[in-house]
């Protein structure tokens, strides 16, 4: 029913020539792929070279970040109209990273969240906790602020489009994977979230992934997971052969 989706975030990796590369070794790869939808999303500088390079291939791309406002006097800043006139389709929205260091909060996530949507892209919005607030108890408490604040004012017809992506804070690029049991469990409780919001219906559609040192040798029991439909890769996904491995899990 949820066709699965496996994202690769390179953050703030890569020059011209090694991303000229990768696109052409990634395309070669899984040039057979359509059982799961695959998805690149570099930096921005990247983004219309590698759709060129992705033409005709299963490989879709997206943008790391999205600017919440169509135009104007906004210096330094990429608008969703922007980013679809170059042919991205997809934008990841308030990566951890993102709140962490660049002010992101549930407020200004939403705003980039209907601006995407308004926008024609589809809207990858992150969430996760902290490890301290793992610690204290408050790993829901904390989801259920950031889907709530993060999702709200979304038309219940817009949201099955919708991909969320569970990346609890602790498990990015620091080798720790979340065990399956604990992804699930999250996956579960936002699944829970979203039937709240949009209804059984529409919650059933949209697809969450998870992220935070996402292997080749995690990636299949993090699939077997009822409500695990992807995973958001990051340093794993900047070498082709290790994001092939990711793209073709075991038990599709
Ligand atoms: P990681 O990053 O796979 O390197 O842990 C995941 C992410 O930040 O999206």
């Amino acid at each position: 029913m949820r066709k699965p989706l496996i994202a690769g975030n390179w953050k703030m990796f890569k020059t011209l020539d090694e991303a000229g590369a990768y696109a052409g070794d990634l395309a070669r790869r899984i040039s057979d792929v359509d059982s799961t939808e695959i998805l690149v999303c570099p930096p921005f500088v990247y983004l219309q070279t590698l759709v060129q390079a992705f033409e005709g291939s299963p490989v879709k791309i997206g943008s790391q970040n999205v600017f919440w406002e169509d135009s104007g006097a906004f210096t330094g800043e990429i608008s969703a109209p922007m980013l679809r006139s170059i042919g991205a389709s997809y934008a990841i929205i308030g990566h951890s990273e993102r709140r962490q260091f660049f002010g992101e909060t549930d407020e200004t996530v939403n705003k980039r969240l209907l601006a995407a949507l308004r926008g024609g892209l589809t809207p990858i919005v992150c969430v996760g906790e902290t490890l301290e607030q793992r610690e204290a108890g408050k790993t829901f408490a904390v989801i259920e602020a950031q889907v709530k604040r993060g999702l709200s004012g979304i038309d219940t017809d817009r949201a099955s489009s919708l991909v969320v992506a569970y990346e609890p804070v602790w498990a990015i690029g620091t080798g720790k994977t979340a065990t399956p049991e604990i992804a699930q469990e999250s996956h579960s409780f936002i699944r829970g979230l979203l039937k709240d919001l949009f209804g059984d219906e529409t919650a059933g559609l949209v697809r969450i992934l998870y992220g935070g040192s996402v292997k080749g040798d995690n990636i299949d029991s993090l699939m077997a997971r009822a409500d695990i439909d992807g995973a958001l890769v990051g340093g794993a996904s900047l070498d082709a052969a290790s994001f092939e491995r990711i793209i073709r899990f075991k038990g599709q």
